[in-house]
Formats: C-alpha cells, sequence, structure tokens
C-alpha cells in the first residue's frame, strides 16, 4: 500500500513561512507570510483565514515555496509580488525602481492642497519619477492638469510609462534626464514636486538589507551628505516656475531644518514641513517668491 505524501494546510504553511522569516530578522513575518501566500493563491488574504484547514495542492505549495525563498534572502515583497499600492492604486514595480512608500502619500497631498487655486489648469513637474507613482497620481487626481516626469534612469523610466498607461495617465509626459536638463528651458510650472535620493552615502551600508541589497543604488544615495541632489533641486526650481509656483520635496529623518534654509534662500516664501504618518517630518514646500536672497 503506498502511503499519500503529507498534504500542508494553509495554517501550518502560513506558520512555518512566518516563523521561519522571523528567526531571519525580518520585521513583519506573518504579514509577507500571509500576503505571498494570499498572491501564491489568488486569493484574497482574508479567504487565507476562512480556509485555514484547506490542504495545498503540490503546485500551489511549490509556487509559496519559491516566494519564500526570494523573501528570505530579503527580497522585497513588493518586488516578489510585482507590484505595490500607493495612493490607492496598484503600480507595478521590479528592482528598476524605489519601491513607493506610504510617506510619499504625504508629498501627494501637500501638492494637491497647495495647487487648489490651480486645479483645473494644474502644470505639474515631477522630478525623479520612478515608478511615476508621485506623477501618475497627481495626473490621475487631476484629470485635466498636465504632468510632466523626469528620471535620469532609462529602466526607471520605462516602469513608470508601464504604470501610465495601465493606470491611466494620459495627460503624462516622460522624459529622460538628469533633473531640469531633462524639460524645455523655458517652461513653466505651477508645482514642482520631487522624492529625490537623499540618504546619505555613508549611511547606505546600515540600511535594512532588503533596500540596501535589492533597491537601485541611484534611488536612495544623495551624496556625502545626503543633500547633493536637493540642493540642486532647491537652487533650480525657481527658474521653472511660475511667480508664486510651489515647490514640495520629501526629505529625509532629521532633514527638515536645513532644507528649510535652502528654501529661504532660493527665494522661497511660506515655508511649510509637513509630517507624515509616522510624525517624522517630512515634506519641505513653499511658494516661489522671486529673487534668491544674496
Ligand atoms: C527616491 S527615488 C523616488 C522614486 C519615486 N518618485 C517614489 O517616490 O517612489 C529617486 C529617483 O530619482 C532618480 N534620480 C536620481 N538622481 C537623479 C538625477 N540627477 N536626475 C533625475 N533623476 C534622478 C532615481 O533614478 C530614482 O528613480
Amino acid at each position: 500500500m503506498t502511503q499519500e505524501a503529507r498534504r500542508w494546510t494553509i495554517e501550518e504553511v502560513v506558520r512555518w513561512a512566518a516563523d521561519d522569516f522571523r528567526g531571519r530578522g525580518i520585521e513583519s513575518p506573518r504579514l509577507d507570510a500571509e500576503v505571498l501566500l494570499a498572491r501564491a493563491l489568488g486569493t484574497p488574504r482574508i479567504q487565507l483565514i476562512l480556509d485555514a484547514r484547506r490542504p495545498l495542492s503540490a503546485e500551489e505549495l511549490a509556487g509559496f515555496r519559491e516566494m519564500v525563498k526570494r523573501r528570505r534572502a530579503r527580497e522585497p515583497v513588493a518586488y516578489i509580488l510585482g507590484d505595490r499600492e500607493f495612493y490607492g492604486r496598484p503600480f507595478r514595480v521590479d528592482a528598476r525602481v524605489l519601491v513607493p512608500r506610504p510617506d510619499t502619500e504625504t508629498l501627494v497631498e501637500v501638492a494637491l492642497e497647495r495647487t487648489r487655486a490651480v486645479s483645473l489648469s494644474m502644470r505639474a513637474l515631477d522630478l525623479c519619477t520612478g515608478s511615476g507613482c508621485v506623477a501618475i497620481t497627481l495626473a490621475r487626481e487631476r484629470p485635466t492638469a498636465s504632468v510632466w516626469a523626469t528620471d535620469v534612469s532609462e529602466g526607471a523610466l520605462a516602469v513608470a510609462r508601464d504604470n501610465a498607461l495601465r493606470l491611466g495617465a494620459h495627460r503624462l509626459a516622460l522624459r529622460q534626464g538628469d533633473l531640469f536638463a531633462a524639460v524645455p528651458a523655458g517652461a513653466r510650472f505651477d508645482v514642482v514636486v520631487s522624492n529625490p535620493p537623499y540618504i546619505a552615502a555613508g549611511e547606505v551600508v546600515d540600511l535594512m538589507p532588503d533596500v540596501r541589497d535589492f533597491e537601485p543604488r541611484l534611488a536612495l544615495e544623495g551624496g556625502a551628505d545626503g543633500l547633493a541632489v536637493l540642493r540642486r533641486i532647491v537652487e533650480g526650481a525657481g527658474a521653472h516656475l511660475v511667480s508664486g509656483g510651489v515647490l514640495a520635496v520629501e526629505v529625509g529623518a532629521g532633514q527638515a531644518p536645513v532644507v528649510a534654509e535652502l528654501f529661504a534662500r532660493a527665494g522661497f516664501v511660506d515655508v511649510e514641513v509637513r509630517r507624515d504618518y509616522a510624525r517624522i517630518e517630512r515634506v519641505l514646500s513653499g511658494a516661489f517668491g522671486g529673487s534668491p536672497r544674496s
């Protein structure tokens, strides 16, 4: 008599994977296990609870094991799944782009709030667009606006292009180049937004392996003090804004005071700091008031 191979149930494999992830120092072991299994089974996460005792087929188990193997190596869950939700929309992501963070939704909120007066005719520029999450969200939230988005990385732009098509951001122009060099010299915008790389070069080694070893270095590192790209954005934005136009940028924890000073020196007024969901000072914004301070 042949003995049937043991079949693992949903609750057993979730426990196994979560324990394994926990033992490797992964931050949210149970959540990661559930999210990956739900995708492997093609069901919503809630179904895992309802079907906890259901045994997995050999194919289902094999698919899940493959995902677990990648997560064990600390590959971000978003790259394994191939997508991440941002502002309620699913963005495709892979190793060519930074995984969109919830903190960056604060940048979108500030940009939308500070451009209410021009909401129908808004012209926006998103520098360092990556997956396109900020630019595409602005384009979708303001369907009559025209949005430009730029990135120095061709790979990132390919991802952004795909997201723009799938998410129906029709009035969006994507351009490759170094910051403002990617837009025509005479172009003027109502708002310039950016989530640039802002981690100091020496601090990259201290990041979680999920970030340090998988996300593009170009998306993370902002020169010796982390402010190299931010500085160029703040100094260059005035030449691309209408009078009273808004600059809004995401900054790293602890960078807000020094970036606020950069804003003031570059001629921005009404400078505001907005905290993110974790109460960290995350977004600096200001209106271009004219000439820079000497
Ligand atoms: C922190 S990621 C932000 C991606 C996306 N905006 C987001 O919020 O998820 C920074 C992006 O800036 C791009 N980048 C880095 N240096 C740049 C430069 N000098 N000019 C234009 N883009 C640059 C990188 O390729 C990367 O896609």
